[in-house]
């Protein structure tokens, strides 16, 4: 078993903290993600919080500053479920890579996508319930994982607007997949922002503050941020560069395997896509000509709007070195870019590209 009892095939990026994917294969197949196969993503040591004495802070622009404890928010609060897909703005950085080295990003494969059952309360309802001013145009939140990453060194926290935060899948979560949070993944509490990158469903949850301007915390304010190609980013400071909100149209091929060896002949393929905030996944291609031509995927039935959508074919593969390509069209008309080139971004964040994987049939 790896540490925090995660599979023992995990791509391990780093050891302290942890951070680690599953291979693309273990996320095949299932609608929500075995917990020992769910991605760990963290900039800080691993914070422990007695939930006897832990207290949720929430201030700022709100008439009346609250101090919860968890059994506040049970007994206050309606218990609602989500289900809801996290994907990390560096999932599938290494196609970025590829292109440009990205000197002290860790190659992130596809696993830094997941889906779990949600539950907790509604951020909306405690907003409300704290008297949310209309000067609150952004929601903060605060976590006690001081990283070294940061510029200087600071506790990782984030924030969302106003508007995102009273949407009613936005959830101050206590339980994943029906068992209490684990510590890894952000007990007792952790914020989850359906449709939107990971780093803003900040884990350890201690405050939540509503403000007029986004927080000014390194990993919104600085990091998080596409910059331009020929920007250093050892020089950017706050405000450089796109902020990330809402998750880009991204899918992948979760199986076969990239590298497997098969006979020729029909293969199944299958795999995700994810479309983002308010968007949905309109239609999935796939091709084995290098995207000269096109087959249109089946979209499974019975997955619901915040989590990923799953898709399977069966294609003819010939004999030989084969490339499969997939790419999702959302309910925009969007569609994925072709080349991870045109993406390259100094941090390596939003490698969206059309999905590839190798297969050789000979
Ligand atoms: N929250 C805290 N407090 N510290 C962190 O390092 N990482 C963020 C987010 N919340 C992070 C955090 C990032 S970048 C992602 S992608 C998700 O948590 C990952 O959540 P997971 O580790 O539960 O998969």
């Amino acid at each position: 078993m790896s540490p925090w009892g995660k599979r023992d095939d995990m791509l391990v990026h780093q050891r302290e903290p942890f951070n680690a994917e599953p291979p693309r294969t273990a996320l095949a197949g299932y609608r929500t993600t075995p917990p020992d196969a769910f991605y760990v993503r963290n900039h800080g040591p691993i914070p422990g919080a007695d939930p006897a004495t832990w207290r949720l802070t929430v201030d700022g622009l709100v008439r009346h500053r609250l101090e919860l404890s968890l059994e506040d928010l049970r007994e206050r609060f309606d218990e609602v479920e989500v289900t809801a897909t996290l994907q990390c703005a560096g999932n599938r950085r290494a196609g970025l890579i590829d292109v440009r080295d990205i000197p002290g990003e860790a190659p992130w494969g596809p696993g830094a996508t997941a889906t779990a059952h949600w539950s907790g309360v509604r951020l909306a309802d405690v907003l409300t319930h704290a008297g949310l001013r209309p000067d609150a145009a952004h929601i903060a939140f605060a976590a006690p994982d001081v990283s070294p990453l940061a510029d200087p060194p600071q506790p990782y926290g984030g924030s969302i607007p106003t508007g995102k935060a009273l949407s009613p899948e936005v959830l101050l979560a206590w339980a994943m997949d029906g068992r209490p949070l684990p510590r890894i993944h952000g007990a007792p509490l952790r914020v989850i922002v359906p449709g939107w990158i990971g780093a803003r469903s900040v884990k350890w949850l201690t405050r939540v503050t509503a403000r007029a301007e986004p927080s000014g915390n390194y990993f919104q304010a600085t990091a998080y941020r596409v910059l331009p190609a020929d920007a250093d980013p050892g020089r950017a400071g706050p405000g450089d560069g796109i902020s990330l909100g809402p998750i880009a149209l991204n899918c992948d091929i979760l199986s076969p395997d990239d590298g497997a060896r098969l006979p020729p002949g029909p293969t199944r393929l299958t795999g995700y896509a994810l479309a983002g905030d308010d968007r949905t996944v309109a239609r999935v291609d796939v091709s084995l000509d290098g995207g000269r031509s096109w087959a249109q995927a089946d979209l499974d039935a019975g997955d619901e709007p915040w989590m990923w959508q799953h898709w399977h074919t069966t294609v003819n593969l010939p004999e030989g070195e084969v490339e499969v390509t997939a790419r999702a069209w959302d309910s925009t008309g969007a569609v994925q870019p072709e080349s991870p080139a045109h993406l390259w971004n100094p941090k390596g964040y939003v490698n969206n590209s059309w999905a590839r994987i190798h297969l050789n049939t000979s």
